[in-house]
């Protein structure tokens, strides 16, 4: 047996062992972390569960529902803890439909601009959704006597130790109180109508719909309600925005800005990177999501980067905190083919991106480059467009004044950023 194809079983093995689809590309397998093939999102709204992307710091822990506790504790008046069936049973269960995105989305991306040693090249699918059902975290908390007040954190703890941390320590995170106490996160326990896998944190973990996946913390076993965000690596020093010249290994805790409610985004699903497509009829498909409760407004699809547009059709929204799928059938010509997406969402912002721009600057690229930023991918044949987030937006804007236009990548890409922007008219 070549080492490939022992690799190869290792991976349909590993897919196998937590639920997946045997197509599903392993990004690792201890922790496991795996995407669809980006096509596959957009097979429904809803993502199956053997597809649904998994993104883990550490080794799976092994909790069964007898053994969970939850403790909440810190800025209450009743300290709790409550066992599995208390929460089932002295909580009303709600159902939420909400997408979770991995701030490291398209990652892969990014990597074709600058090296990000040590972090894993996820391509379009670091994204799904699922109806998630549960206690709201709300009505725990309430439960436990706290005060609503501006300015307090709600920090979570679960058991996976992750070995990548700085010192090595198990997973946590935290939200504002204003957003824990909001109807849409829950303590989830299933996933849809199924018990909540293992492998997304079964028994029960955390759903923070409109917040970065990083907060959505599985296996949760410790809440505190607490004056400051957690001092826990993944929230003090990882998924973190950090300004253009900080070096991640040496930016001091806290230092830019935590990564939390999502950026208008959007991508395209099919055709994928570098497909052969024959001349003709082409379905192009894919995604929009405003992020933190809006609403995505309008989706437009590019063949000319840039010059002109059609209007997508936007399937209708199945709930607040999810993408919404569009899709729009074009005549494609013989010769390369360049697909641009841009959204808008309900305050009138928009999002683009341009492939194959003229010009270069890297240093622009440089600028704006951190985790989050969202590229685009070129290649020969067919290749495609899509936004950037909102928080990079907002740095650049600060940077430039009110409008924004991002010159290429070393290899020729051209982004254009204007916002707010009433009139949807856009030139490369
Ligand atoms: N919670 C724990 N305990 N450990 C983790 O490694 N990963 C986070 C979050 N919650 C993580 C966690 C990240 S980075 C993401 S994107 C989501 O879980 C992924 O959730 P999923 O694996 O169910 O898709």
């Amino acid at each position: 047996m070549t080492e490939s194809t022992e690799e190869l079983d290792a991976v349909e093995r590993s897919n196998q062992m937590w639920g997946k689809r045997p197509d599903m590309i392993v990004r690792g397998r201890v922790p496991f972390n795996a995407e669809p093939p980006a096509a596959v999102l957009a097979d429904g709204e809803i993502t199956a569960l053997d597809a649904f992307y998994a993104r883990n710091h550490g080794p799976f822990p092994d909790i069964v529902p007898e053994q969970w506790r939850l403790t909440i504790d810190g800025m209450v008046d009743t300290p709790l803890t409550l066992t599995y069936d208390q929460l089932r049973s002295e909580f009303t269960a709600h159902s939420v439909v909400a997408t979770l995105v991995c701030a490291g989305n398209r990652r892969a991306e990014l990597l074709n601009v600058h090296p990000i040693p040590g972090k894993d090249p996820w391509a379009h699918g670091a994204i799904s959704t699922a109806e998630w059902r549960g206690a709201r975290l709300g009505d725990v908390l309430h439960a436990a006597g706290v005060h609503p007040a501006e300015g307090l954190h709600v920090a979570f703890a679960a058991p996976d130790v992750a070995p990548e941390a700085v010192p090595v320590q198990s997973y946590g995170s935290s939200i504002p109180l204003t957003k824990a106490l909001s109807a849409e996160v829950l303590l989830a326990w299933q996933m849809n109508s199924q018990p909540l896998p293992r492998a997304h944190g079964g028994p029960v973990r955390v759903v923070v719909p409109g917040y970065i996946g990083a907060r959505s913390v599985k296996w949760v076993t410790a809440i505190t309600v607490q004056p400051v965000p957690s001092q826990n690596y993944f929230q003090a020093l990882d998924y973190r925005l950090l300004p253009p010249d900080t070096d991640p290994d040496t930016a001091a805790p806290g230092e830019g800005i935590s990564l939390s409610s999502l950026p208008l985004n959007c991508d395209i699903l099919v055709p994928d990177d570098d497909a052969e497509i024959s001349a003709g009829p082409l379905t192009i498909r894919g995604w929009a999501l405003a992020g933190d409760g809006r609403s995505v407004a309008r989706v437009d699809v590019s063949l000319d980067d840039g010059r002109t547009w059609q209007q997508a059709n936007l399937e209708p929204a199945i709930s607040r905190w999810a993408w919404r799928q569009w899709s729009i059938t074009v005549e494609t010509q013989p010769g390369p083919l360049s697909v641009t997406a841009r959204a808008w969402d309900d305050t009138g912002v928009r999002i683009a991106c341009l492939d194959d721009g003229p010009g270069v600057a890297p240093e622009d690229v440089e600028r704006i480059f951190d985790p989050f930023y969202q590229g685009r991918h070129q290649a020969p044949g067919a290749r495609r467009g899509s936004g950037i987030g909102l928080s990079i937006v907002r740095e650049i804007v600060q940077a430039h004044g009110g409008t924004c236009r991002l010159l290429p990548s070393e290899r020729g890409a051209h982004f254009l950023i204007e916002i707010p922007d009433a009139s949807p008219s856009t030139t490369a």
